[in-house]
């Protein structure tokens, strides 16, 4: 097999035999439209879409089309290009937030700087992070991601090896949809914090009335500015983003994923005024806050961007995918119904999963009460029917066929019969 030997050969060669994303068990060779083939040649429905960027599916013939062009005339100039400057008028045209856009390559750079922009804006340290909140990998981010124990908010606890101590002091952690909470976290430490940053739907956790809202009004009191991070919900909840989808508008806001059309790029954006501080002369030197990046703004991500974004645009775009969520969350909660599995099906229709639980989830310690062990033989069996997706998490691409929801829900219909 193929595969197998390929598996092997990954072990010697790579820390943990893979990549350090999905589990390695699996050697993809190519993908097109909705589906994905592995080494051996199985195939599967794909609600990985490369970890979200792959919105319109694999290969969509125009990207591929505008990439092949741009690649001819050159791949990256570390110089501004047309198509990155494009892609600035078209993220800031969607995204109300936006009035200026810095590129950087992954959304673990754009968290970072985003960070970094509120504390050049504000001259206050401490940034207030939720618990469970996913921000990428920088140190500051890796603070009470997926802590396996608990400490008492706003105690940050590293999820990760080699963080020096003291970022702990400057990250306050809060529990998400919890607006009393923040409400006194916020005037307890207003003088100290630079900045909130929210995923505005935590991983699959919606955001419930009031919560966004609530963080909107005390950062607009305190003069704090309110970080979104839109790297999964930008360009996927609508057009303009979870800020538009939920019409709650954050101060920066962070983009990656789909405005890069699956090539690495990823953005730091928010109004002239706090984005000045990237630029030398208006923020003069100790307001300037430094960025470079090789291959950030790159040509050819840029065009990817701007064909996915042209897509996307087109009436009916979001309709579409908006539906197909809607039939898969309510075709999946059916089949674990009917299965007798107490279970919720949560998130948003274009990125959902199904967790085991009687409960309502809100935050992180709700997800920990939540039936992993259950989850990961769903995922298995799942992963057998032909159905590609990460634990945790089920992303929807505009390719889906009707029939490739037919086929997924028969799938999910017998492995929740076949799951104990
Ligand atoms: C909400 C969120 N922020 C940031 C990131 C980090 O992005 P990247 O993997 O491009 O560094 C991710 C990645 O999945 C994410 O989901």
């Amino acid at each position: 097999m193929k595969q197998e030997l390929l598996i092997e050969r990954a072990r010697a060669v790579l820390p943990a035999g893979g990549l350090g994303n999905l589990d390695p068990g699996i050697v993809i060779q190519r993908g097109e439209g909705a589906r994905v083939w592995d080494e051996d040649g199985n195939e599967y429905i794909d609600y990985l879409l490369g970890s979200g960027p792959m919105f319109l599916g694999h290969g969509h013939a125009e990207v591929v089309e505008a990439v092949q062009e741009q690649i001819g005339q050159g791949t990256t100039f570390f110089a501004s290009n047309a198509r990155a400057i494009e892609l600035a008028e078209a993220i800031t045209e969607a995204v109300a937030c936006a009035e200026q856009v810095r590129y950087v390559s992954t959304g673990t750079e754009a968290d970072m700087y985003a960070m970094r922009l509120a504390r050049a804006f504000t001259g206050r340290d401490k940034i207030v992070k939720f618990e469970g909140g996913y921000h990428g990998m920088s140190s500051d981010a890796q603070m009470s991601l997926a802590p396996a124990e608990l400490a008492n908010f706003p105690v940050a606890v590293p999820d990760s090896a080699g963080i020096p101590d003291p970022v702990r002091q400057d990250m306050l952690i809060a529990p998400y949809n919890d607006p009393d909470f923040a409400r006194s976290l916020i005037a307890e430490h207003a003088a100290d914090i630079a900045g909130i940053i929210v995923e505005p739907l935590q991983r699959i956790i919606p955001p419930q009335p009031g919560f966004l809202e609530t963080l909107r009004e005390e950062c607009s009191r305190h003069g704090i500015p309110l970080i979104f991070d839109e790297v999964v919900t930008g360009f996927r909840f609508a057009y303009g983003g979870a800020q538009e989808a939920y019409g709650v508008v954050p101060d920066i806001c962070t983009l990656g994923k789909i405005i890069g059309g699956g090539f690495p790029l990823a953005a730091v954006a928010a109004s002239a005024e706090i984005m000045a501080h990237f630029d030398k002369e208006k923020a003069g030197g100790k307001g300037f806050l430094m960025q470079v990046g090789t291959l950030s703004g790159n040509p050819v991500a840029a065009v990817a961007g701007l064909k996915t974004l042209e897509v996307l645009r087109r009436p009916g775009a979001y309709q579409k995918v908006r539906a197909i969520g809607e039939e898969l969350m309510q075709g999946i909660g059916e089949a674990l119904s009917k299965a007798g599995h107490a279970h919720r099906v949560i998130g948003h229709p274009t990125m959902f999963e199904a967790v085991f639980t009687d409960r309502d989830v809100v935050n992180y310690r709700d997800v920990l009460q939540c039936d992993s062990k259950k989850a990961a033989a769903f995922h298995d069996l799942l992963r057998q029917g032909g159905i590609f997706k990460a634990p945790g998490k089920t992303y929807v691409s505009l390719a889906l066929t009707e029939r490739d929801v037919a086929e997924t829900l028969e799938v999910f219909k017998k492995a929740a019969e076949q799951l104990a």
